[in-house]
This record gives C-alpha cells, structure tokens and sequence, in this order.
C-alpha cells in the first residue's frame, strides 16, 4: 500500500525514515509492504534521499488513486483541517500526529472519516510514542472509564524535574530546556499548559465518548512556581507535577483540568522524570493501569504514526469503530464546582486575627508555617470556588495555590 506524508518536520521525517528503515518487519507484520509515494512540504530538502518523493501541491496526493493512507504531521488548525478534510473525502485513511487538530476538529474528522468508510486515526497525538489511544478504545473497552490522569508534556515534566533534583529556578531550567531542544522558542503552549490541556481533551472526549473542546477548560501552567513551593511540596513528601486529567464526578459530570498537583512521592506518577510521559487510566474493571514512555520526539512519535498505519492497513476494506459523538452541552463541570484540597501560602501581618480569620473563614484548615510574614496551609477538600469565597472572606493575600493530586 501506499502512503503520503503531508508535513516533512520533525516527526513526518521520522515516520519516513521509520517506514524505510523497519521495511521488513512491518511488512513481516502487516502482511503488505508500504511504499511511500508523496510528501508535502513547501520547503526543499536538497541532498535528502527523500527529495524524489516531495511535492507542493496536495492535488498530487487527492488525485493519486494509489495513495490509500495520508499521514498528516504539519501542526496547527490550518492548512491542515483543509487538507485532511479533503483527503478523508478522497477517501482515504488518514493518521495525524496533530494534537491541536483533533482537539479542535476531532469530531468533524471522525464524522468525515465514517461518512467516506475510512479511518482516522491518531495514537501519536496523546503522549508521542506511548500506547494509549488504543488501549482506551479496544483493550480497556469493557470498562465504564472513571478517570484519566497523566503527565501529558514532555517539556514541563523536565523543567519541574531539573527545579525538584537540582533547585534550579524556573527560568534557568526552562532555558536549559531550550537548549536541549525540548521547548520551543516561544513555550507558551507547553508552559501554559495549553498542549496539557489540548491532550487531555482528547483522552476526555475518547473515555466518556462526547467531544471536549479545550476552550473554556481550567488550564494552569508552572510558569509561576517558585522554588519556595518545590521546598514546600518536599517538605510534605509530594513533589509538583503538571497534571491533566479528568474524572467522571457524581453528579454524572466530568471534569476536565490542567494545574500543576501536588504528589506523594509513594505513587508511581511521582516518580516519572525529565521528557517522560505517563499516563493512569482507572477503569472500573480493571482499576489502575499506568503507561509510561516516550512523550515526544522524533522515532517515538513516528513509532505511534506507523503503528496507525498498520492499523489502517488491518481495515482497510471494512473501517474501524473508533471515535466519539458531537459535545454534550453542559458534560464538563464548572472548576469551581470540582473538589480539591490546597497547598496555601498566603502573607500575614503576622497578628492573631489572620489565623482567627481564616479559621472562622475555612475551619479544618492544617497550619503547617506561620513565620511572622507567610502563612502556609492545607485547606479541607472542598470545591474549589467555596475555598477561594473563603479565602477572600478571610482577606488573605494569597500568593501561591496549589492542589493537591487525588489519588483514587
Ligand atoms: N511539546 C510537547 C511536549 C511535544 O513537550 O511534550 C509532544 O507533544
């Protein structure tokens, strides 16, 4: 079978290469060999041993009827709705790397895809190399799924790791991250918590079957931790991760959210360090279960890429069930509705009256330092709205806020 490339970056050169250099075992595998046919891309690649294969023009790839699956790693919302859209109507099977695409479009795309009998597929766009769009929608399939939670970003786990093992500030370790290559130069979307937050959408609307846009979802980034919180997290055994994830609550709701959470050191997630992912999926059969992996880069990615490819090639006659249905208004609970204890730290006059205030304001309150200038406290678990109410009734200036993550 044949297969087109649109996006010659990071990851689009390593499925190229991943498809060149494993020929044999993948068709040992799949049971047809896959050739490349095209690669889109504007730029040039002069003296790549890929240069035959590339085009600027996506007609050659919708007008080539050998080319039965497109692999889509360009990025971003456009050209790259426009042109998977019209390869789905061309009919043919598509796989993306392009977390943002399915954020914002999947349900569209998935539409698209069942209307024209082909498959859109994208394992590599939830935690690069990780396994973990299949196994929540085929090996985990007989569960009723309660949670998702995961550290879903590559560049903010090795930032917090380099702050937490080395005491290095933000900005150095984001620098260092910089060079390293994991951040880009701009890393708003990674700092911010915006490609957090674009992933846990995805594995949201995939485990409770409605699509979650990412806008309007409770996104907080590390860009404000300080090293004061690191010492304070250790201090309680925890260490700060950025964590996404979403719960189904009682009420029938979810929530949906993206902050950096507090983590007992005795619990697996705490322990997954510098670019790696992981990601916990509770199912209500099966319990915990943890995938821990390669969250970015280019062979890891290209391994999901290429492991999509597969899998369209296994139905290519007959399209895979996969997917979820149109946003259910309403689905995702309001943040300040959702329950959460918090690691406070709040300045003091140093008198009296602030303790007697915040204890009249939010009792069960567990004062752990009040040094004169800074109070730090652990709140009760409670929704977060009533703890912020509480907080202002007591006139506290509230530095930093950090919640704690719950672990069942
Ligand atoms: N910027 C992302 C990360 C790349 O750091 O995890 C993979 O989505």
């Amino acid at each position: 079978m044949n297969v087109a490339i649109m996006g010659f970056g990071v990851v689009g050169s390593g499925v190229a290469e991943v498809l060149k250099n494993n020929a044999a075992v993948i068709e040992k595998k799949c049971g047809v060999s896959l050739r490349l046919s095209h690669i889109l891309d504007i730029r040039t690649f002069p003296g790549s041993p890929f240069a035959p294969y590339m085009t600027r023009d996506v007609n050659d790839i919708l007008n080539d009827a050998d080319t039965d699956i497109v692999v889509e790693t360009m990025g971003g919302t456009e050209p790259a709705f426009t042109f998977v859209s019209a390869c789905l109507n061309a009919g043919k099977h598509v796989v993306t790397s392009n977390k943002e695409l399915v954020a914002k479009k999947g349900y569209q795309l998935l539409e698209l895809a069942k209307k024209n009998g082909v498959n859109f597929f994208f394992e590599a766009a939830v935690g690069g190399g990780i396994p973990i769009i299949r196994p929540l929608s085929r090996c985990l399939a007989g569960n009723n799924i309660t949670r998702v939670a995961g550290i879903l970003n590559g560049t903010t786990n090795f930032i917090l790791t380099k702050m937490i093992v080395e005491q290095m500030d933000f900005a150095a370790a984001l620098r260092l991250a910089q060079q390293n290559g994991y951040a880009e130069k701009d890393p708003t979307a990674d700092v911010e918590g915006i490609d957090a937050c674009r992933k846990i959408c995805i594995l949201a609307s995939l485990a409770f079957g409605s699509h979650v846009y990412p806008d309007g979802i409770f996104t907080e980034g590390i860009s404000a931790l300080t090293l004061d919180d690191v010492a304070a997290a250790e201090a309680l055994g925890c260490v700060i991760k950025l964590i996404a994830q979403t719960r189904r609550l009682e009420n029938g709701k979810i929530s949906v959210l993206v902050s950096p959470a507090l983590i007992k050191k005795t619990h697996l997630l705490s322990g997954i360090s510098d670019v790696f992912n992981a990601c916990l999926i509770t199912g209500d059969a099966v319990g915990d279960v943890i995938m821990v992996g390669r969250g970015a880069g280019k062979e890891a990615t290209a391994s999901a890429v290429v492991g999509d490819i597969i899998d369209c090639v296994d139905h290519s006659s007959a399209r895979k069930t996969f997917g979820w249905g149109d946003a259910v208004p309403g689905l995702v609970e309001d943040i300040d509705a959702v329950p959460a204890a918090f690691l406070v730290r709040a300045e003091t006059s140093g008198k009296d009256s602030d303790t007697a205030a915040l204890a009249a304001a939010l009792p069960g309150c567990t004062m752990l330092d009040s040094d004169g200038s800074t109070l730090l406290f652990v709140t009760p678990s409670l929704p977060q709205g009533k703890i912020k109410a509480a907080l202002n009734a007591a006139s506290l200036r509230v530095r930093s806020m950090l919640r704690f993550f719950e672990e069942s």
